[in-house]
């Protein structure tokens, strides 16, 4: 019997299914090769970047709750230097489109991160995590405000040509402003959503699980 065709478009990147990694959830793609074959997923999108390498928070950071599990990983990531020097290499020899998640603590580093990211042909699309806190304006998470979502999503649209996947933050009054901001900021897609907050009653560091 004929395979049925999965195959999907997402601005312009081709999928041969519509299964995607979450970001976060799969490292860099090679951590994930002994369990499963790369090839048969429809993309790889990788851990949330930074222009540089940032330790997260101190373990521990996951805890299973009767409701879920809850995370504080705290953006842990190599940076965008090493993820080129140290990841790229392996993603460039698995034939199915990788999608940089990235994020900034400032304005200026999503468009710096952008910027590099664009210049890679491996890189088939970027993703941009907006539930982040600009620590230039007393912390308000860009992706909680429509037009400091629209700055960000407006600077990295002006920092790359590549498919531009904007990924909305659940811990909004209206998720279809945001949206809309996005859209019209220059966001070719959107996913949807990231990390809800919880609240672990069970933990005695309770105050460490607050979103990552
Ligand atoms: C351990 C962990 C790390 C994550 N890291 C990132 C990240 O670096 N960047 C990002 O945009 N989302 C990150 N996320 C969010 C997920 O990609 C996803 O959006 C979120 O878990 C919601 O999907 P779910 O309800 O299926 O879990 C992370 C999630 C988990 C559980």
């Amino acid at each position: 019997m004929a395979k049925p065709d999965l195959s999907v478009e997402i601005s312009g990147i081709k999928l041969r299914n519509p299964v995607m990694t979450a970001s976060g959830t799969f490292g860099y793609g090679k951590e994930f090769s002994d369990y499963l074959d790369l090839e048969k997923i429809g993309a790889i999108i990788t851990k949330g970047l930074s222009l540089r390498p940032k330790a997260g928070n101190p373990t521990p950071r996951i805890v299973e709750t009767p409701g879920g599990m809850l995370n504080a990983i705290g953006l842990q990531n190599v940076g965008i230097d090493a993820f080129i020097g140290e990841k790229l290499p392996f993603l460039r020899t698995v034939d199915t489109p990788v999608i940089v998640n990235l994020y900034g603590n400032t304005l200026e580093e999503y468009g710096e991160l952008a910027e590099k990211l664009d210049r890679l042909p491996e890189v088939a699309g970027l993703e941009v995590n907006i539930s982040c806190p600009n620590v230039k304006q007393g912390g308000i998470v860009f992706g909680t405000d429509p037009n400091a979502a629209a700055e960000v999503v407006g600077l990295v649209r002006r920092s790359t040509s590549k498919p531009l996947i904007i990924k909305l933050s659940p811990n909004v009054t209206d998720v279809v402003r945001m949206a809309d901001a996005c859209v019209s900021a220059g966001a070719d897609a959107l996913s949807l959503i990231n990390t809800l907050p919880g609240w672990p009653l069970i933990c005695r560091s309770a105050a460490r699980f607050l979103p990552i």
